[in-house]
């Protein structure tokens, strides 16, 4: 794998693969089994929207692997001035290992893998966030013990986290059912995809897509970016909640997962999280191992 720009592009071997150098990475961690893959490795992190887990996760992961990380942000960056992320990639590409970019646009992303002669990995885009969706992967089958055969069900914005958990979700064989309000649904080609490849279902009906899930998943009604829309979306989002009635038509032992950070009482209710904090907290944790499996999939 030479780079992870969105989960399309990996095979459920691929994943699986990952999923498992995640699970033995985790292990050792706990019993303070050290390593040095990546001695002598420069990780570069391009920040143009701000982040907690992502950036400490990687940081440590390179740390923890041998290597080093530089966090660049975009504030400071000749990028943020208007420097060709071509001319970018390619002076990067003489210094550094591998890039880790959270950004706004999916095309900056896939154009610096195209220019830059090193791994890209994606710490998020507007379009999708496949470093959360393999931690995700991680956590259910964690708790659950298996992936294949659960019902994941995403209730609120059709946003970066709904596309990957579709893709994420469907290549590893789970049922995808997606609650959010009209005109915010997921991106419209991945939709037709998991039509087409597995059993997805896309409605305005929480209680309809909530019936069942043995995952439930939800994320901020606005994502960094949207931050001028968010008083708009308050009161086009009330209701895609998960809450104790969601949970009253999920199965009784239904986990709940949230990428964070995470607005109580707006897309999900205190109590909940409080009930799930296991699991949420797990799956916060998994992004450290997670990442240190893409990283040594990247880069070693
Ligand atoms: N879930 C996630 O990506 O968190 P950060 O924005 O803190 O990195
Ligand atoms: N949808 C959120 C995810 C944050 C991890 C955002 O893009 O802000």
């Amino acid at each position: 794998m030479k780079h992870l720009l969105k989960l399309m592009d990996l095979t459920e071997r691929e994943i699986v693969e990952i999923l498992n150098t995640a699970d033995q990475l985790k292990y050792e961690k706990k019993n303070g089994i050290k390593h040095h893959i990546l001695a002598g490795k420069t990780l570069g992190m391009i920040f143009e929207k701000s982040s907690t887990r992502t950036r400490v996760s990687f940081e440590v992961g390179m740390y923890d692997l041998g290597g080093t990380a530089l966090f660049l942000s975009s504030r400071d960056l000749q990028i943020g001035r208007g420097e060709p992320v071509q001319d970018t990639a390619r002076v990067l590409s003489r210094y550094l290992d591998g890039i880790m970019i959270r950004t706004f646009d999916q095309e900056e992303v896939e154009s610096l893998a195209r220019c830059g002669t090193i791994p890209i990995i994606n710490g998020l885009t507007d379009y999708c966030h496949p470093c959360q969706v393999l931690a995700d992967l991680m956590t259910i089958r964690e708790h659950k013990g298996c992936i294949k055969g659960n019902k994941l069900c995403y209730i609120g914005d059709g946003n970066n986290m709904t596309n990957s958990l579709i893709v994420g979700g469907i290549k590893m064989g789970m049922s995808v059912s997606v609650a959010c309000p009209k005109g915010y649904e997921p991106d419209a080609e991945i939709m037709r995809w998991a039509s087409v490849n597995g059993e997805f279902t896309c409605t305005d009906n929480v209680l309809e897509a909530a019936k069942d899930a043995d995952v439930l998943y939800t994320d901020v009604w606005a994502s960094m970016g949207q931050e001028g829309e968010a008083a708009e979306r308050k009161k086009i989002f009330a209701g895609y909640q998960i809450n104790s009635d969601v949970m009253a038509v999920a199965h009784s032992d239904a986990m709940v997962l949230h990428c964070l950070p995470a607005h109580r009482g707006e897309e999900i209710t205190d109590e909940i999280i409080e009930a799930h904090a296991a699991e949420i907290f797990d799956e916060a944790e998994n992004r450290l191992h997670a990442q240190k499996a893409v990283l040594v999939k990247c880069l070693a």
